[in-house]
């Protein structure tokens, strides 16, 4: 069945590097992937996803061999920015998930923060997948974080508009968000609107969809597409996965290894 639309939108001050990094500035997903990415310090690793850095830059200080891809420009600049101040030396690619070609393969590839709501249709998640298994060495690991959808939580946030941030970035601006969102269920994407204040005033309404993916299909999606759940934990203590996770978090081995 082709679905009517999958057209959606992510909002231009969702990415405007400043905006994103005052907002985003918990880290309790640093020292997972730190112990998970450093079996040992020569492995070669690649961020899809990498946005500002906030993972990238800890992560090569920790000595990690890390290359890093994003699709948007302005979070690329922002990243390679702190990587100079930091006197790091990091590769920044600027590429698409779903289709990108590195000449060179990696012993793990990771996925962090929810990136992969971003997929908005099957086809762009395989296709991400295949993506990543080019890309990945024989023995290589897959690692990736998403949310494990909240129908209940979805439906109450429909329903009246809540503040969820309040902060001034780097370069002077008071944000101020607030939050309401539409569950698509044909799509499965949730059509989340931000309400932007800068500085008080009213700014506009910017778009976060999130394709979500529910615990059944994306183990079935992941063993279609040739890869095997090592372990699938449902928060960044790595406790087991069950029904009252936030989480969903996959360590992923290619088939047969
Ligand atoms: C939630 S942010 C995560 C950024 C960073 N990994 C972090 O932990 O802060 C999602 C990132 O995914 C990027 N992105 C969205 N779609 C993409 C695609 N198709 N290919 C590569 N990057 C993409 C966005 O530009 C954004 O930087």
């Amino acid at each position: 069945m082709q679905l009517k639309s999958i057209t959606y939108k992510v909002g231009q001050l969702l990415y405007d590097a400043k905006i994103y990094d005052g907002m985003n500035t918990d880290m309790s997903d640093l020292e997972f992937y730190k112990k998970w990415l450093s079996p040992d310090n020569n492995a070669k690793i690649l961020e899809l996803c990498c946005g500002t850095g906030r993972l990238t830059i800890p992560l090569a200080k920790a000595n990690l061999n890390i290359t890093g891809l994003d699709i948007t420009e302005t979070m690329l600049t922002e990243a390679k920015k702190k990587a100079k101040e930091a006197q790091l030396d990091i590769d920044f690619k600027l590429g698409d998930m779903r289709d990108f070609q590195l000449d060179d393969q990696f012993d793990i590839i990771f996925i962090p923060f929810n990136s992969i709501h971003h997929l908005y249709s099957n086809s762009d998640l395989f296709k991400t997948f295949q993506s990543v298994k080019k890309h990945l060495k024989e023995n290589g690991i897959f690692i990736f974080d998403c949310f494990n959808p909240n129908i209940q939580f979805i439906a109450e946030s429909g329903t009246h508009l809540k503040e969820i941030s309040n902060y001034q970035t780097d370069d002077g601006r008071v944000i101020k968000i607030k939050e309401i969102m539409t569950y698509e269920s044909d799509s499965q994407i949730n059509r989340i609107d931000w309400h932007y204040y800068i500085n008080g005033q009213f700014d506009s309404v910017q778009n976060l969809d999130m394709r979500m993916y529910f615990p059944q299909e994306l183990d079935a999606y992941l063993n279609w597409n040739g890869f095997r759940i090592a372990h699938k934990f449902g928060n960044f203590k790595e406790e087991k996965f069950t029904k009252d996770s936030d989480k969903q978090i996959f360590v992923c081995k290619l088939k047969n290894h």
